[in-house]
């Protein structure tokens, strides 16, 4: 069977050689090593996220407040980019696909999210050209790593329709 790691890259088109090539260096550090580069990227991403002209994507996000969605994403992206551990000191294990299985991560919503994404680092003075290359991969084929997570414990939870455990037809 495919691995979710394997869907990732095939959906995304992303090799999973890229998709980590942000550990390559230390990305935090090269980027001055402060918080500032992280927040501006966090808060730009969320405000075209909560002022998106598409409901069914804005609504996704209706169940959390954008200062709280801001500082989880960049306590994250501090933590995954070399920073200190700032997301798992307050909320725990970042166990991405168990904290997504609330919302619908179809393609479409995947593709939305990198789409905000795209023109969030494109207007992020603070970050140079090849730490946004390197994160816009890493985004991608995490953003389909979590649209396989998510079909994944959607089937485990509805149970997949099969033969095997049909109940035996009444006669
Ligand atoms: C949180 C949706 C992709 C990392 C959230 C939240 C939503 C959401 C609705 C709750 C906001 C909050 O309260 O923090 C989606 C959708 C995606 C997506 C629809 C499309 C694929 C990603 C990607 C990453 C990511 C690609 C990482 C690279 C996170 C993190 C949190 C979060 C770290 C905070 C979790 C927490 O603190 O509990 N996401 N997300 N998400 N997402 Fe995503």
């Amino acid at each position: 069977m495919q691995s979710l790691q394997d869907k990732a890259s095939e959906w995304s088109g992303v090799a999973a050689a890229d998709a980590f090539a942000i550990d390559d260096g230390n990305i935090f550090e090269s980027l001055g090593g402060t918080p500032q580069p992280f927040v501006d990227l966090s808060t730009n991403f969320y405000t075209r996220v909560y002022q998106d002209e598409e409901d069914w994507f804005r609504e996704i996000f209706a169940g959390s407040k954008k200062e709280e969605a801001i500082q989880n994403q960049y306590e994250f992206l501090i933590q995954r980019m070399g920073g200190p551990p700032l997301f798992s000191e307050r909320r725990g294990h970042p166990a991405l696909i168990g904290r997504h299985r609330p919302f619908l991560v179809t393609h479409q919503a995947a593709e939305r999210w990198l789409h905000h994404m795209q023109q969030a680092l494109d207007t992020t003075a603070s970050i140079d050209a090849d730490s946004k290359t390197k994160m816009m991969n890493f985004f991608r084929h995490t953003a389909y790593f979590l649209v396989a997570g998510n079909e994944m414990t959607r089937q485990q939870s509805q149970g997949v329709a099969c033969k095997h455990a049909a109940s035996k037809p009444t006669e």
